[in-house]
């Protein structure tokens, strides 16, 4: 294995038998393994309520990593640094238990005290665990305690305010890394690197030369078996408090005076606090909410969401949500960042367009033909990569110009996939670089922004369903472009051509 700088670790999964354990967690820490950027010190605590043996949760682990790739060598190695414990939550017998075997392990694999607690349960949990880990003395060693919290992080501002102050008493806010996994996908950190590392881009950053920017976050899948949590929630707060406005602040934010946690932090809190409040009132010319009924998709009928299981028959929650966001600084004033994000939409894809201003006079119009904007497209997934859409001379006698595309396409530089937004985060959780996470500041301001909003919306019963599974959202979205004299750029097209 080679060599790494990933300090010595242990590392205690708290719903170890789970789905995101199985799907994300484990191939992704065998992936780092195998890489070698986990510490050849290194062990696993699977919790979890169920009583497994620790044969038994090996076995499950595997078949997780193997179901996910093709390569398993020194899988069997890999797993002899599993254990299990079965747990129960407010119990402090079962934290002294786990005190117990981490201090043996600890001892056994000599990992200098170094602890990263993951929680990737249910959140009502969050706040007892934290506590318990500290008064029953799990954080009472010589190395690092971090606390790495899955979304999501409160369900408005009063209760992420009441998690987060019982978190705090056994953790401290840099030790907390709130998961945004969003902020782990290669193409939304290269947002910074795009803006920050290319004269071409930074000077036209801002409202003189861009007229909008739009984010749209489309899925083909509806609400499957999540429809108890998504009642609770809906899109507003599963994908727009987090994912959507991380995207914005990145797009929005001052260049930091160096790409450190605390700057690019203290940036990004900079654009949600320049954020213009939405209120109750106005909630409706800002923002738009729709809920998918049947429909049809690659010739498959699709039930409506009033149809799923664990769904409200009447149900007023959303699964489709645009927005328009306007930041009121010097940089963006008069540009407004649209946002749509939907379940049950024609594809599954994450873009971001910056549409560029015209140029003051066009040279080569034509009636039939007017010069198509500029346009920068960070294409997020399932492609990832970058095109430029230019205009430029159509070959031949006339003075006629053609859309032109340079592109970039990220993932098939090198032929390999580039690593999942997990394997980074747990890398950069291991590493002690908070940077990708959320901060608190972050998480408490972008519930203040939504909050107006939902509150607004549980208040009135809006006429769902207002589109059919399969379909680009409702026609309220497009009216939200349209009355500021712009449109969505098509959910399907503007791909990445890759350049040979
Ligand atoms: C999660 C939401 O945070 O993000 C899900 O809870 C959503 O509802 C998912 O499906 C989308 O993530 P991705 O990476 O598939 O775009």
């Amino acid at each position: 294995m080679k060599q790494t700088d990933t300090p010595s670790a242990l590392i205690l999964l708290f719903g170890a038998t789970g789905d995101l354990a199985k799907r994300k967690l484990f191939p992704s820490l065998y992936r780092l393994y195998r890489k070698g950027q986990l510490s050849e010190k290194f062990a696993v605590v699977g919790i979890a309520r169920r009583g497994w043996t620790n044969e038994e949760f090996k076995s499950h682990v595997k078949a997780s990593i193997m179901s996910s790739t093709k390569r398993v060598e020194q899988l069997d190695e890999f797993i002899t640094h599993f254990y299990y414990q079965s747990h129960d939550v407010s119990d402090s017998d079962s934290y002294l238990a786990l005190k117990t075997l981490s201090d043996q392990l600890d001892e056994q694999y000599q990992l200098q005290g170094n602890r990263l607690f993951y929680l990737a349960m249910a959140p009502e949990f969050f706040g007892t665990i934290a506590e318990h880990l500290k008064t029953d003395g799990l954080t009472d060693t010589n190395g690092y305690h971090r606390l790495v919290i899955e979304k999501p992080f409160g369900h408005d501002l009063p209760s992420a305010e009441e998690l987060n102050d019982q978190i705090r008493k056994a953790f401290a806010e840099r030790d907390i890394y709130r998961i945004d996994h969003y902020l782990g996908k290669e193409m939304v950190q290269n947002i910074e690197a795009i803006r920050f590392a290319n004269a071409l881009f930074e000077p036209l950053w801002n409202s003189r030369y861009i007229s909008n920017i739009q984010v749209t976050s489309s899925e083909t899948l509806g609400v499957e078996e999540r429809g108890r949590y998504y009642e609770t929630s809906g899109a507003l707060k599963d994908m727009v408090q987090n994912h959507m406005m991380q995207m914005v602040a990145l797009l929005a934010m001052e260049p930091p005076i160096k790409l450190s946690t605390e700057e690019i932090r203290s940036e990004k809190v900079k654009v949600l606090r320049a954020l213009r409040p939405i209120t109750k009132e106005n909630a409706s010319e800002y923002f738009v909410r729709g809920q998918y009924g049947p429909g049809q998709l690659e010739d498959e009928q699709l039930p409506g969401y009033r149809e799923e299981t664990n769904v409200d028959p009447e149900s007023n929650t959303e699964t489709y949500v645009a927005g328009k966001l306007m930041i009121d600084n010097f940089r963006w004033a008069g540009v407004p960042f649209y946002i749509r994000t939907g379940k049950r939409m024609p594809s599954k894809s994450t873009k971001i367009v910056v549409q560029f201003k015209d140029i003051p006079m066009n040279l080569y119009y034509q009636p039939d033909q007017p010069l198509a904007p500029n346009l920068l497209v960070i294409h997020i997934q399932p492609e990832e990569g970058i095109t430029l859409h230019l205009n430029a001379k159509r070959s031949g006698q006339q003075l006629q110009t053609q859309p032109v595309k340079l592109s970039y396409a990220n993932n098939s530089v090198d032929g390999m996939n580039t690593p999942e937004a997990y394997e980074k985060l747990l890398h950069d959780a291991l590493q002690g670089d908070a940077t990708n996470f959320t901060h608190w500041d972050e998480v408490a301001l972008s519930w203040r922004y939504v909050d107006v909003i939902s509150d607004a919306w549980e208040e009135t019963k809006a006429e769902f369903p207002n589109y059919a599974a399969g379909s680009t959202g409702p026609k309220e979205a497009d009216e939200l472009l349209e009355k500021d004299g712009f449109s969505w750029w098509p959910m399907a097209t503007l791909d990445v051509d890759v350049c040979n």
